[in-house]
């Protein structure tokens, strides 16, 4: 069969994902400070091989060669997170003018190189200063995060007109307060639904300041969520039916709801009554602000078993062996599956796909070339969705391949491999993969061709 050509709207932005602490290093330059994943990375057992930050890419010596890459393979658009540490370090609150300074230069130099640049303000780097106060679980957290966004906000927002408040508030509470395997390492069922709800929270309360600051700023305010579809593994047992619901429930409707609807879902307040005493009054109204868009973060599905422990149904996510990628099932069509229920109940008023991307084995040949076909069927194949999607009317204005550079794959350490680009970590050199000539093109033409 001829192979077809099928472009995406005008203007669609076509970009690639990084994040401060996956990518910087330089963690003792500029008057940073600590943050809560330089002294998690501290404690031995927490990363693979005892991996840390520290250098990570080198990425902030080496910001301005990584962008004349990004604009010679033809990236339009760059999704960022601002590291706090370095534009608060310190307890007083007091402004570091060498941390704007840094992303002065970054953001000046992707405008000149024609690159839309996107801004993250939370990307999980939360000062270690604060969590000595409690971090995401207290209430106190809030004060300081709407100083550090509306620093940010009020610096930046003359250049950059995409910001996204929090990445996958659900990864925070969830893997960092309840299960302790990210920073800060808790393991509480109480401090992760408080996180979650200061999350969100935090999250509505700074974009109705970012609103007030600047009435008439004409760019974009939204959220990355990570969302996915979830499955019994075994369909026929109900215990995993109904184990799939539950997670569901936490995962996906939880935030959406709250985000889209001004509630939490009538059966997770039924699981954890203890949240009633966590929501003040006025929370959900300021949680459920209007959005210009959500951004969705999708991997993968997620398969669900059920299991019974003190008396309470749990859930247990399981992998399936998989040849395709080093993390996650190969499962493109849950993109569609989780972008169509997200529109058909919340409707967001737009949708970019702010992460999506796979893990493989790469590696260099003896002619320092990197042939990650796989990783390119991957990217092909969730753009399939897309197009189809957008076909559909479905108002999907971007999507961020993640990401950029293989970089510090936060507890997996440097052994996941998610870069377009190669980074051969003991020199830091780039060499550009397969796929980011490929998906440098796909950028340029505005279309993914077919077979
Ligand atoms: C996301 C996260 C990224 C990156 C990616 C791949 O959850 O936002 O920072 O690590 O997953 O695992």
């Amino acid at each position: 069969m001829p192979r077809r050509n099928f472009s995406f709207p005008k203007d669609f932005l076509w970009g690639t994902a990084t994040s401060a602490y996956q990518i910087e290093g330089g963690v003792k330059l500029g008057n940073r400070q600590d943050s809560i994943w330089d002294t998690f990375c501290r404690y031995p057992g927490n990363i693979l091989n005892g991996e840390n930050g520290d250098i990570a890419c080198g990425h902030y010596q080496r910001w301005e060669d990584d962008i004349i890459l990004m604009s010679k393979l033809g990236i339009k658009a760059y999704r960022f997170s601002i590291a706090w540490t370095r534009i608060i370090p310190e307890e007083t609150g007091a402004i570091n003018s060498e941390g704007l300074n840094f992303y002065d230069r970054l953001i000046d130099t992707l405008l000149k190189y024609g690159i839309e640049p996107i801004i993250t303000l939370y990307h999980w780097d939360l000062p270690e200063r604060l969590q000595k106060q409690g971090g995401w679980a207290s209430r106190g957290v809030i004060e300081p995060f709407l100083h550090y966004a509306l620093t940010c906000f009020s610096h930046f927002s003359d250049r950059v007109k995409i910001w996204i408040t929090h990445n996958e508030p659900w990864v925070i509470a969830m893997l960092g307060y309840r299960w302790g395997i990210h920073a800060p390492g808790v393991k509480d069922v109480q401090h992760s639904l408080q996180a979650a709800h200061h999350l969100l929270l935090s999250h509505g309360m700074v974009v109705e300041a970012m609103r007030a600051h600047s009435p008439n700023f004409l760019g974009k305010i939204g959220i990355a969520l990570n969302l996915s579809p979830v499955y019994p593994i075994d369909p026929s047992k109900e215990a995993d039916q109904l184990a799939a619901k539950q997670y569901g429930w936490m995962l996906n409707d939880f935030f959406l709801d709250a985000l889209f609807l001004g509630a939490y879902p009538k059966e997770i307040l039924a699981k954890y009554p203890e949240l009633n005493q966590i929501i003040q009054a006025e929370d959900m109204k300021r949680i459920c602000v209007p959005l210009d868009f959500l951004g969705i973060n999708y991997y993968t599905r997620t398969l669900v078993k059920g299991f019974e422990k003190e008396g309470q149904l749990e859930s247990e996510v399981v992998a399936l062996p998989n040849a395709h990628s080093t993390m996650w099932e190969f499962y493109p069509q849950g993109l569609s599956e989780i972008i169509e229920w997200v529109w058909e109940r919340y409707h967001p008023r737009e949708i970019m796909i702010t992460e999506n991307g796979t893990a493989l084995d790469d590696e260099l040949s003896a002619i320092q070339e990197v042939l990650d076909d796989r990783r390119i069927e991957y990217f092909q194949a969730h753009l399939q969705e897309l197009h189809k999607l957008i076909d559909r009317s479905i108002p999907i204005s971007g999507y961020f391949a993640w990401s950029l550079l293989d970089n510090f794959e936060w507890s997996f350490g440097y052994q996941k491999r998610f870069g377009l680009v190669y980074v051969d970590f003991p020199t830091l050199k780039r060499i550009p993969k397969k796929s980011a000539t490929w998906f440098g093109s796909v950028s340029k033409n505005n279309a993914i061709a077919i077979n």
